[in-house]
């Protein structure tokens, strides 16, 4: 596709929510439900590539039911975030990153490519135009939350020929309640999230929808979260439904899954590795067999375990439980899960120098 000269139009909301409501609303956000008041939209069409580029009052869309998305989920999307620095400012976390996984998410997905310059340009202006929206550091985050979807009125299996590229905001606080303190994890015996050859490494709505079932079974049994084991030999640990998982031991190292084609190529979990390593620790990236972590447990080998991902942030693990039972590693968070959360959530709040060019202004 080629890349789009237009700039955005701009049409603010007209009534917009009063400072008085809007302060009550980033209180408490929880996490995607207190909308922005501004949508960026830009459409592609087939031999016209992208073309107007809109930031608009948040609203519905208006698709024709026979839409591709609605049918075969020709459908990607990013997770990322604004942050409030210390002086009042907007700022991004390395959000080129997700621009690029963005582009990699829509290859795979046989969708139009977003150009890297169109993708951060839409997530400014409406970072900009919402600005208000931001909490304040102590409460939380600005959510962003880009995606695309096929709107080509067909019914033919094949690639849309007309995609929207849209990105939304939401307040957002913790994702897990803070009070709860380290989470439980459901271990996954029967599904699986993703194969070698399959969409486990794009960031589409379909991976979503297939761990919903594990998800559920997870609530069922106490548990916040999902671990997904690998699908042809339910041995390695893989990621959870929503984030990438960290193991720290009694070595002083982390290790964790490597990227091999069926887990997301997480950004939380590659800045964290790389701070680790800056600091001195030694990072490996292996196949860890879930068998080996319950003994690494029972061992004490393991000392830490915790998720990561723009969501979740750094969120310690304290339990891990399967239809057998359960392998505790603590009740507290660990020292190494907190230093590395407080070392990345200085970096993305502008609280400490950026010593790798992560943080970006608006
Ligand atoms: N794995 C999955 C399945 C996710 O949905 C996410 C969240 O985006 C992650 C990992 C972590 O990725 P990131 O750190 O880029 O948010
Ligand atoms: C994210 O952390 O951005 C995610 O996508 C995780 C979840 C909210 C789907």
């Amino acid at each position: 596709s080629q890349p789009i000269k237009t700039a955005f139009t701009i049409t603010p909301k007209a009534d917009r929510i009063s400072a008085a409501e809007r302060e009550e609303l980033l209180k408490a956000p929880g996490f995607g439900r207190v909308f922005s008041e501004h949508m960026a939209v830009v459409t592609y069409t087939e031999g016209k590539g992208w073309h107007t580029p809109e930031i608009l009052p948040r609203q519905p869309l208006q698709l024709d039911p026979a839409a591709s998305v609605l049918h075969y989920a020709q459908e990607i999307f990013e997770g990322m975030k604004a942050y409030r620095s210390p002086t009042g400012e907007p700022l991004l976390f390395r959000p080129d990153a997700n621009a690029r996984r963005f582009r990699r998410s829509a290859e795979r997905m046989a969708m139009a490519q977003v150009p890297e310059e169109l993708f951060l340009d839409a997530v400014k202006q409406l970072v900009k135009i919402d600005a208000d929206w931001i909490p304040a550091p102590e409460v939380g985050t600005l959510y962003i939350r880009p995606f695309m979807i096929a709107t080509e009125v067909a019914l033919g299996v094949k690639p849309s020929a007309e995609y929207k590229f849209i990105v939304i905001a939401c307040a957002a606080g913790d994702y897990f309640s803070k009070d709860a303190g380290p989470v439980t994890v459901w271990v996954e015996e029967n599904t699986v999230r993703a194969s070698r050859g399959g969409t486990g490494e794009a960031k589409c709505g379909g991976n979503y929808a297939a761990s919903l079932t594990a998800q559920q079974e997870a609530k069922e049994n106490g548990c916040h979260q999902v671990l997904f084991l690998d699908a042809s030999e339910r041995k390695w640990i893989e990621e959870m439904g929503g984030m990438n998982i960290v193991a720290a031991l009694d070595d002083g190292s982390l290790l964790t899954p490597p990227l091999k084609g069926t887990i997301l190529h997480g950004i939380t979990r590659d800045s964290l590795l790389t701070l680790a390593r800056s600091q001195g620790l030694t990072v490996r990236e292996e196949p860890y067999a879930i068998d080996q972590l319950y003994a690494d447990i029972a061992s004490g080998r393991l000392r830490e375990l915790f998720a990561c991902g723009t969501a979740a942030v750094v969120t310690p693990i304290g339990t891990l439980k399967t239809s057998k039972g359960e392998h505790v590693i603590s009740k507290e968070t660990g020292a190494v899960t907190a230093s590395l959360r407080q070392a990345l959530c200085d970096m993305q709040f502008g609280r400490t120098h950026d010593t790798q060019g992560w943080v970006h202004t608006v």
